[in-house]
């Protein structure tokens, strides 16, 4: 059961969802619409059944876009700032790093590599998703337990990535780790933030551009402080999320 004050948010964000989709299929019904990544989304047909999105079935994929892309990655940054107030010394090398780049110059995002080790590093310590679960489709064996068919299985990136047996000090936060041994086998075998397979996210690479990139210009011009009150407390809703809040400080640089 929804709180009423979350069923009517969650009614409004659709209403203005839906207020885009309708203009534009009107737009492309008038051959006035973008050539952009909605419209494309909008007109493309199925190879094998050859129909397309209904307005709703395009309102319902741009909401899971609202969701998978925007609280993901709002969850990762928050974590991130938070990181940050902890520990001055990293913040204070990523907005050197800032400095670097200039407006406009996308091509520098792949220079920024403090932020994405520090985002990285964030990913692992909260992971936005901390779990997925599964069902298996055939019996399974795990570590010699009998798996039934149509059981629900928990796979969980908070735990795998504080795994004691696999990672050099697991909780803490160093994101010189990723330049180690230890490090580049686990990114390879035990960092699983955007899932794996067949259902990876869609939006990883998008992600791993946009959050070192904001983390980097926040940083290049405000610095951000630890306050008197208590410590966040993460908590798994959806995504991770802290029981009361993250409050920080921020002054300008
Ligand atoms: C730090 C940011 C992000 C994290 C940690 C993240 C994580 C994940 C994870 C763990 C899944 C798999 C969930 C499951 O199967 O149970 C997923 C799926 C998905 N993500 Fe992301 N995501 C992020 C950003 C984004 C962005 C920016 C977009 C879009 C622009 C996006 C779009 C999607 C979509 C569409 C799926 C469903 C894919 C499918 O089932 O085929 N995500 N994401």
């Amino acid at each position: 059961m929804f709180r009423r004050d979350t069923k009517a948010s969650a009614r409004k964000i659709r209403g203005l969802i839906t207020q885009l989709t309708s203009e534009r299929t009107d737009a492309i019904a008038a051959g006035t619409a973008p050539d952009d990544l909605a419209t494309k989304i909008m007109t493309t047909a199925d190879p094998e059944t050859g129909e397309r999105f209904e307005t709703e079935e395009m309102v319902d994929q741009v909401a899971i876009f609202f969701l998978a892309g925007h609280e993901t990655s709002a969850s990762a940054l928050a974590w991130a700032l938070y990181l940050m107030a902890r520990y001055p010394e990293w913040q204070d090398k990523l907005a050197q790093e800032a400095k670097q780049l200039t407006h406009g110059d996308f091509g520098l995002v792949s220079k920024l590599r403090v932020s994405r080790d520090v985002f990285r590093e964030t990913l692992r310590l909260y992971p936005p998703v901390p779990m997925m679960v599964r069902e298996n489709t055939c019996p399974e064996q795990f570590r010699e337990r009998d798996v039934k068919r149509g059981s629900q299985i928990v796979v969980s990136p908070w735990h795998l990535h504080r795994h004691e047996r696999l990672w050099d000090n697991p909780d803490g936060f160093d994101p010189s780790r990723w330049a180690t041994e230890n490090g580049k086998q686990c990114q390879r075998d035990a960092f699983i933030p955007f899932s794996a397979g067949s259902r990876v996210c869609t939006g990883a690479g998008f992600a791993m551009v946009e959050g070192p990139l904001i983390l980097s210009r926040i940083l290049r011009d405000f610095r951000v402080k630890i306050t008197d009150e208590k410590p966040p407390v993460p908590v798994a809703h959806l995504t991770v999320r802290s029981k009361d809040g993250i409050r920080l400080r921020v002054v300008r640089r």
